[in-house]
């Protein structure tokens, strides 16, 4: 095991009813002018932005609305964000809805204090400040509320970039899993699929002695492949919710991935794609991360049979390891489509000869990029190929 520091500062508020204590834990955190965020309109829909504004009126708390964050929150809102607090004097942001919307409230965070183009922190700047952010959550996917990541695709151009700092990690995040029984079927599985995407990404590594975050991180496999399915058939199974969304936070607060190298080329490979086809994140990756697994599958195959083994059940193969992992995959991309996830390009509705743009946009040139295993922009060009023509 590698050394490590681990720093999850966030206070979570689990279980029903929880979002009428928004009020309370926004005083509790300091805030006491609000800047409420939130995104098209499922939250306005279910009446659960009505309860938060009650709960912060309650604490005689004001506010100030801004919604319409879309799916891949883009750049555009975030400045008009960041004006919206200056002039009305914010002092804290409360985010309400999923992982769009929270990165969306943690870059107007970090804009406000800043001189400079927000974007500079999506190109590898520090920040130096942030307003304190807190979220109501609403799906079960990006992990947003347990991280200090936020992820903005600049409108521009297209490109589709990620900023990490501890100073955006949320003070506080509510987590009522009832608020996530409205989420269509295709969300609900799209949400599962980046949480095990999110484990995956540091479930390969090369790092030994790592029994602790091997097993962490089998048990949250374990859990989505058992209660996806069951909240796919049952939309309102509270049970089965809670779970997923628990799993949700301890898939990306990295008490998972702690010790030891993790890759994140999947992630890499697959924001490109929801950059240039604005398709969900989740579904992405349900075409790029098994494609991945076959192109690296032979660079340490044991560590791809163990999880073919104890993750997906199949029996060891020991005098060819790889026909156990091969198998694996297979039956990862099995389940995926089981819960209604695309497996190709066609499913996904992206296009094979877009392949040279994704990969020059992708922008490593002539370098290597990952953990597990490096990759060359020919080898990125070779995994989008894999996908494009993935089948079962
Ligand atoms: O906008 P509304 O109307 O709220 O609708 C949303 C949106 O259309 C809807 N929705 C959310 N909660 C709902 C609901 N519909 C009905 N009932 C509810 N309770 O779901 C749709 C998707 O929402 P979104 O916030 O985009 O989903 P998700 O949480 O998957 O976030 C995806 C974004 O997070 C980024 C992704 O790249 C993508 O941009 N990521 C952020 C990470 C982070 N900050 O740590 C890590 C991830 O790897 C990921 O890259
Ligand atoms: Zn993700």
């Amino acid at each position: 095991m590698d050394n490590f520091q681990f720093y999850s500062p966030t206070e979570f508020v689990f279980g029903k009813g929880t979002e009428n204590e928004a009020g309370r834990y926004v005083k509790k955190h300091g805030g006491s002018n609000v800047l409420l965020h939130f995104g098209e309109g499922s939250a306005v829909k279910s009446g659960l932005l009505d309860r938060v504004k009650s709960s912060l009126e309650e604490q005689g708390i004001t506010y100030t609305e801004l919604g319409g964050v879309k799916p891949n929150p883009r750049d555009t809102l975030v400045y008009e964000g960041i004006e919206l607090c200056r002039s009305k004097g914010i002092d804290f942001i409360l985010a309400v809805g999923g992982g769009s919307v929270i990165d969306s409230a943690k870059a107007i965070a970090m804009g406000v204090p800043y001189d400079g183009d927000f974007w500079d922190f999506y190109c590898g700047k520090s920040p130096e400040a942030a307003l304190p952010v807190a979220t109501v959550l609403t799906i079960a996917a990006a992990g947003s509320e347990g991280s200090g990541d936020s992820v903005i695709t600049k409108e521009e151009g297209g490109l589709k970039r990620g900023a990490g700092s501890d100073l955006i990690r949320p003070r506080f995040s509510i987590m009522d899993p009832e608020l996530t029984c409205t989420l269509p079927a295709y969300q609900t599985a799209c949400g599962a699929t980046d949480i095990m995407a999110h484990v995956f990404e540091r479930y390969f590594t090369n790092t030994t002695e790592v029994e602790i975050t091997d097993r962490l991180c089998e048990a949250v496999l374990l859990t989505m492949i058992k209660e996806t399915p069951r909240v796919i058939a049952d939309p309102g199974n509270y049970q089965a919710r809670a779970n997923i969304m628990w799993a949700g936070t301890v898939a990306h607060t990295n008490i998972v991935g702690v010790g030891r190298e993790q890759d994140w080329n999947s992630h890499g490979i697959e924001h490109e794609l929801s950059a240039l086809y604005d398709c969900a994140h989740g579904a992405g990756l349900a075409v790029i991360m098994p494609a991945w697994m076959e192109f690296v599958c032979s660079h340490n195959v044991l560590r791809m049979a163990q999880a073919a083994v104890r993750v997906w059940g199949c029996e060891m193969d020991f005098e060819r390891p790889e026909n156990t992992a091969r198998e694996g995959i297979a039956r990862f991309r099995r389940f995926l489509r089981s819960i209604g996830m695309p497996i190709n390009f066609a499913e996904l509705g992206a296009k094979e000869e877009d392949i040279p743009a994704l990969v020059e946009k992708f922008g490593i040139g002539d370098g290597r990029t990952g953990g597990f295993v490096e990759l060359s922009a020919e080898d990125i060009a070779k995994i989008y190929h894999i996908a494009a023509n993935a089948q079962i």
